[in-house]
């Protein structure tokens, strides 16, 4: 069955309460279950978190890699509601950005980050592929492209989805990535759905999740 977001539905108030508690046990080192973190998001966004949004786990292994530097700009490519960014923050000093092309979603992000009061975060309305990305040194991919080619558990249908489109992006990243300087940090989840270019050593693999999370550097 596909589930798919009623964008019109995104003015629902979003539970007020949960912030202060989710953020407090952050800085306690409370372990937070997805359940709840995802409890601070409209009803409708939270009910597609299994599918599309990446769970607080797997985003703490990924931090800890991309912002081990904690000078380091991390940029989440498609970062959807905010959840990597908000997890990354509240977990770590560093500043995470995220690029969302469905401007809801970016809303989202941004208005979840004022209420959890982050001033690490910083999320972009704009297609990745518009972007610079030499300005950030580690990047996140939760195969972001992947709704374009499967009809199951989409996010809404604001987006045309055609699987020319999703080959068309493949390429788009590896260039962008095969340009970055030397040092860059990536982490996949799911891959992002076609093979890191050249000058990319995987030093670690992680198959504890639902999906592989591996970790890059470029020589
Ligand atoms: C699978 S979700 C991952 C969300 C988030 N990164 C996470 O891990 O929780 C993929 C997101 O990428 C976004 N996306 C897909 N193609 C994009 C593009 N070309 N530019 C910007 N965002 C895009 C989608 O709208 C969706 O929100």
């Amino acid at each position: 069955m596909s589930v798919c977001i009623n964008v019109f539905e995104f003015s629902k108030p979003m539970p007020e309460n949960n912030f202060k508690k989710i953020k407090d046990k952050f800085a306690a080192g409370t372990i937070v279950s997805d359940l709840e973190f995802d409890s601070i998001y409209p009803e409708n966004v939270s009910e597609i978190s299994k599918y599309q949004w990446s769970p607080v786990e797997v985003i703490l292994e990924a931090v800890t890699f991309l912002a081990e530097d904690q000078n380091a700009k991390v940029l989440d490519i498609g970062s959807g509601c905010g959840k990597f960014c908000h997890v990354g923050a509240l977990s770590r000093k560093t500043k995470f950005y995220g690029v969302e092309e469905r401007f809801h979603l970016y809303e989202i992000a941004v208005q979840v980050s004022k209420k959890l009061k982050l001033n690490s975060n910083l999320f972009l309305h704009a297609n990745m592929k518009d972007i610079d990305w030499s300005l950030y040194d580690s990047f996140y991919l939760f195969n972001p492209f992947y709704e374009h080619i499967t009809n199951k558990n989409s996010i809404d249908e604001t987006i045309p989805k055609k699987v020319s489109q999703f080959f068309a992006y493949l390429e788009i990243v590896k260039r962008k990535l095969f340009n970055l300087k030397s040092g860059t940090k990536v982490v996949t989840y799911n891959s992002f759905g076609g093979k890191m270019p050249l000058g990319y050593k995987r030093v670690k693999l992680d198959k504890r999740f639902e999906s592989e999370l591996e970790f890059w550097i470029k020589d």
